[in-house]
């Protein structure tokens, strides 16, 4: 795999072409067991992102366009089947949309395995390079001695490398602005306990997890300065779908006189939904509410609604940072001004 030397602090990959077959580091099991899944089909790597073995948006989207060669590569007949399977694993990211549109356009150009997996490399590495760019664009919004809170995982496991948020708080911990780092659990798959925990403190990042539910007091306390989020969906008018918990975060942000950054590559920024009112935000199943850790907790007979991302009003947002630039207090004329030619 080609790829930019690793800056400190940035030394996970959790997908990786391995020249005939996709390698993930499976998601479900950290932060107790290290392990990989090797997807050798295009249903392989359906089920990887359907069930949480890769996640986060950039991550699925690079995920599917390796989907593509491996369908190539077996079934090079059957590659709209395989187009059609992986934009129905998960609804929500448009980054899974926007790359299987991506390797859709390179089919039409050259359909052998090798064109397609240059493509996807391609995907790959320019995510990378758009993730350091954000760093740097992030962290110079930040002043010195900040405080940031954060959500889900949107790091290294969620992207080609580096990360959206996690890129703009590791850049901000390299460059001494961040003084402080709190991470939200994130119920109830606890992306942010258990898989931004793991990759800040393996990375050297010092960082202290809340409960999702002591983050309205944390932002009374005066530690926190930014809240700092990735996005799977970013509306024109600026409108943002992320993990659910999101939205009650800006709106205490708000309250609380916290700023709030979104981070995410263009590849999530989708102008032909017009609001967030658009955004289809995928159910769950209720049993992901039902047990902790493999144990039920919840009495048997119990009813959920389980949505996975909310959507927060651009209103709501001081800044949405892309590699292209960043749009201070959004809204459809700034979107418009640095996306409006993008696709
Ligand atoms: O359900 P997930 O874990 O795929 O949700 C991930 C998120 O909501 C992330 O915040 C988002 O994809 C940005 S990842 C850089």
């Amino acid at each position: 795999m080609t790829e930019a030397s690793s800056t400190s602090h940035d030394s996970i990959r959790a997908v990786r072409w391995q020249g005939d077959h996709l390698r993930l580091l499976d998601q479900r099991r950290l932060p107790s067991e290290e392990t990989y899944i090797d997807c050798r089909s295009v249903d392989d790597v359906v089920d990887a992102i359907r069930d949480l073995a890769v996640r986060g948006a950039p991550a699925i989207g690079i995920s599917a366009a390796w989907g593509v060669v491996l369908a190539a590569r077996n079934d090079p007949g059957k590659l709209d089947a395989a187009l059609s399977a992986l934009r129905a694993a998960r609804p929500t990211a448009v980054n899974l949309m926007w790359a299987l549109d991506r390797m859709k356009k390179a089919i039409v150009r050259n359909s052998s395995a090798d064109a397609l997996a240059d493509e996807a490399q391609a995907i790959q590495d320019e995510d990378l390079a758009a993730n350091r760019h954000m760093g740097e664009l992030g962290a110079g919004l930040l002043d010195a001695d900040t405080g940031v809170l954060t959500h889900c995982n949107t790091g290294s496991l969620a992207t080609a490398g580096y990360g959206t948020a996690l890129g703009v708080i590791r850049a901000g911990v390299d460059s001494g602005r961040i003084a402080r780092v709190f991470a939200g659990e994130t119920r109830p798959w606890l992306q942010g306990a258990r898989l931004t925990m793991w990759e800040l403190l393996r990375d050297g990042i010092p960082a202290t997890l809340v409960a999702d539910s002591a983050a309205a007091h944390l932002m009374k306390s005066g530690q926190v300065q930014w809240v700092v989020v990735g996005a799977d969906r970013i509306a024109a008018n600026g409108d943002t779908a992320n993990k659910i918990g999101t939205y009650q975060l800006a709106i205490s942000a708000k309250h609380h006189g916290v700023r709030f950054m979104v981070v995410a590559p263009s590849s999530t920024v989708d102008m032909s939904t017009p609001d967030g009112e658009a955004i289809d935000i995928e159910l769950r199943s209720p049993d992901e509410l039902f047990a902790y850790a493999g144990q039920r907790t919840v009495a048997a007979g119990a009813q959920a609604w389980n949505p996975v991302f909310d959507v927060t009003p651009a209103s709501l947002i001081d800044a949405i940072v892309t590699e292209l630039g960043v749009v201070h207090r959004p809204d459809e004329a700034g979107m418009n001004r640095l996306f409006g030619n993008v696709r």
